[in-house]
């Protein structure tokens, strides 16, 4: 399988073959769910993808219908001229990290904190002309690059909060302790008009000592399925596990965030119908739960077959609206597979009895697979 891989020239940037001939032939364990492409489909999937080097603009926006719902295949410094300013509600970033790695046959590599922050400064800037005056951002990094992304963001927008999410997985070393988290940098343009929706990202937490007052549970509910509480979330996240084999969503992209993550970003700093944009895509997560969750989306992302899967997970969002972990409007904290499964066979008995169809997608994907 041969694909069109654009070429960063950059001097930090190192072409190779690509490791990934076709991800349809590795072999997997069956009960591994990874997508990946096969090669009936990549002609039809092309067709949904926006070619940077075909767009008939030249360095100049395209109109914002055009690019609405849609993945542009090419470099962030090429495509962004394409995009109007003041396009979107909402911006999710992911960049490479300050990190030697290598997508699919582009090899971003480890530099200097100066020499990376002069990269950040080649596009940071563009990306924050395409936000609206009431729009919000965030950024994701790791400890070493985060310092980096802070001083970045701050000469544009107003920072107001630092996420961490405690991933779980990270590789340990032997003289250095194991990286198991990730700042998210949210920042806005406007402190003073910017949407935030707290009531849409509320968790559901297993109640460990339940406090009654004259009998009655104070604060939380007692269900068939245990006792709960729904609380509001604070800037430290630890409900949330990085995609793995066994789960639908995973694909062989090697820093593909979550879906739950993407989902509280999205469910609090847009509303349905708003325009969500990622400029490094990867294998689509932004542009997918934005679909899911019914907003408008458009990314960049350099790497054709990373593109490609990201349509593919947009295609199978038309009918699979499902995001593990969040369920019944709230989110699920770790473990609580069984809960929400019990939660989902009462759901489905309910609309067997009242003639509604047994069991929506949603429900049973989002319960097949523990976290
Ligand atoms: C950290 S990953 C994003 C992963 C994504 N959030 C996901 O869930 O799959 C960064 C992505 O940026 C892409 N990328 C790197 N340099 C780029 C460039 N100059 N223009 C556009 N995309 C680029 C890489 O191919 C990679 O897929």
């Amino acid at each position: 399988m041969h694909f069109f891989r654009p070429f960063n020239k950059s001097k930090n940037c190192t072409k190779i073959i690509s490791s990934m001939e076709n991800t349809e032939s590795k072999k997997r364990a069956e009960r591994n769910r990874t997508l990946t492409l096969n090669q009936e489909e990549i002609p039809l999937l092309r067709q949904h993808l926006l070619y940077t080097d075909t767009l008939e603009t030249v360095n100049t926006p395209e109109p914002s219908e055009n690019i609405l719902n849609k993945t542009i295949n090419g470099d962030i410094i090429k495509s962004l001229p394409h995009i109007p300013d003041n396009f979107a509600d909402l911006i999710i970033i992911d960049p490479p990290y300050n990190l030697t790695k290598n997508f699919n046959g582009t090899v971003f590599n480890s530099r200097t904190q100066d020499s990376y922050e002069e990269y950040l400064d080649t596009w940071f800037p563009q990306v924050c002309k395409k936000l609206k005056s009431n729009g919000s951002l965030y950024i994701c990094g790791d400890w070493k690059c985060t310092a980096s992304l802070q001083r970045a963001v701050e000469k544009q927008l107003t920072i107001l909060n630092r996420i961490t999410w405690q991933r779980e997985k990270g590789r340990g070393a032997k003289a250095n302790w194991k990286n198991g988290m990730e700042d998210i940098w949210f920042a806005v343009k406007n402190p003073k008009d910017y949407y935030f929706d707290v009531e849409a990202v509320k968790i559901k937490r297993r109640v460990i000592a339940p406090y009654t007052e004259n009998g009655k549970p104070k604060d939380w509910n007692q269900t068939e399925e245990g006792n709960f509480r729904l609380t509001y979330p604070s800037n430290f996240w630890d409900d949330i596990s990085i995609p793995f084999w066994s789960m639908p969503e995973n694909t062989d992209h090697p820093t593909q965030k979550p879906e739950k993550l993407y989902a509280k970003l999205i469910l609090a700093s847009s509303k349905p119908g708003d325009v969500i944009f990622d400029p490094f895509l990867g294998s689509g997560t932004a542009s997918v739960v934005a679909k899911k969750l019914g907003r408008n989306y458009c990314g960049i992302e350099l790497n054709e077959e990373y593109a490609l899967l990201a349509e593919k997970r947009l295609l199978l969002a038309e009918t699979d609206k499902s995001i593990q972990g969040y369920s019944d409007g709230v989110f699920w904290e770790r473990n609580t597979l069984s809960d929400q499964k019990k939660r989902t066979s009462e759901k489905a008995e309910t609309k067997q009895n009242t003639g509604i169809k047994a069991h929506d997608q949603s429900d049973s994907q989002n319960l097949l697979f523990d976290e």
